[in-house]
């Protein structure tokens, strides 16, 4: 297990029946930066069993944090969903992937769009004082089937903007707009109706996404990337090619359909 820190699960929060989030030690030598993935697993029957996951925890925390879907019957989340304080997880030791912001061109809004757990990456985003010193605005949009997936909701809304450190950047510029497309909500409909109709626009109060000053990140299923990374490429926007090359948007491509 060479490739692999073991560490150790300190805290399970389960959302929903279908959504859980757990926070574990952080082996000091694991750098990373907001944005990137590791594999994480267990080792059963000898084997590591492993994933692909965003982290979700900044990397100025002292711990990791994941947020997983139970899939059913799935291999790994049928047993991850189980975990408890104490348990061990097998966590990668070279975090990677290309949604990062440091791939951004400059600009003044930065759209972070989240399907499901496509989230995660982005509570690494949404506290990283860099991204704030970079933008004007932050916007930060989840699209869920059910009211129940808005998880982080409180965290976004209510201790976020507490935060010591960051509170008074995240009150500035954060607009969080959580969107729901299967039961009634105070934002429905899908990201990409809600960008196109300009429902979106009219309700924080920016303009139509424009690539001179507006920048992108994207992260949910294979077919929801597709969809709106063709939102953005019929606008106008660039994608950035690969780690390291700028563009006005980046998406992880480890998710993406092949
Ligand atoms: P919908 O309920 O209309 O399918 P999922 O759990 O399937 O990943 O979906 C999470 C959220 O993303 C749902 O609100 C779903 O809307 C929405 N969604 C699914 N596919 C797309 C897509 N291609 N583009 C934008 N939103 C999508």
């Amino acid at each position: 297990m060479a490739a692999f820190n073991s560490e150790q699960v300190l805290s399970v929060r389960h959302w929903n029946d279908t959504l859980f989030s757990f926070k574990t030690t952080r082996d000091p030598g694991l750098r990373f930066h907001n944005g990137h993935f590791v594999m994480l697993g267990l080792e059963v029957e000898g084997k590591p069993l492993m994933r692909a996951y965003s982290i979700a925890s900044a990397n100025h925390e002292d711990n990791l944090e994941f947020f997983s879907i139970k899939v059913p019957n799935g291999p790994l989340t049928s047993r991850l969903q189980h975990l408890k304080p104490g348990d061990a997880v097998l966590v990668s030791r070279k975090p990677v992937g290309t949604l990062v912001a440091d791939d951004l061109r400059p600009g003044r809004h930065l759209y972070l769009f989240a399907t499901g757990t496509g989230l995660a990456p982005f509570l690494s985003i949404i506290k990283d004082p860099e991204v704030y010193d970079r933008f004007e605005k932050i916007v930060l949009m989840h699209g869920v089937r059910f009211v129940s997936e808005l998880a982080y909701a409180d965290y976004i809304r209510r201790e976020l903007p507490q935060d010591e450190y960051l509170g008074e950047m995240v009150r500035d510029k954060l607009i969080y707009y959580p969107t729901v497309t299967r039961e009634p909500y105070e934002h429905q409909g899908r990201l990409t109706t809600l960008v196109e109709s300009g429902k979106l626009f009219d309700d924080i109060g920016l303009p139509p996404l424009d690539p001179a000053v507006d920048r992108a990140m994207i992260c949910g299923s294979p077919a929801m990337l597709t969809d709106i990374r063709a939102m953005l490429d019929a606008r106008g926007f660039v994608v950035s090619p690969g780690v390291g090359e700028p563009g006005d948007y980046v998406y992880e491509r480890a998710f993406a359909e092949k």
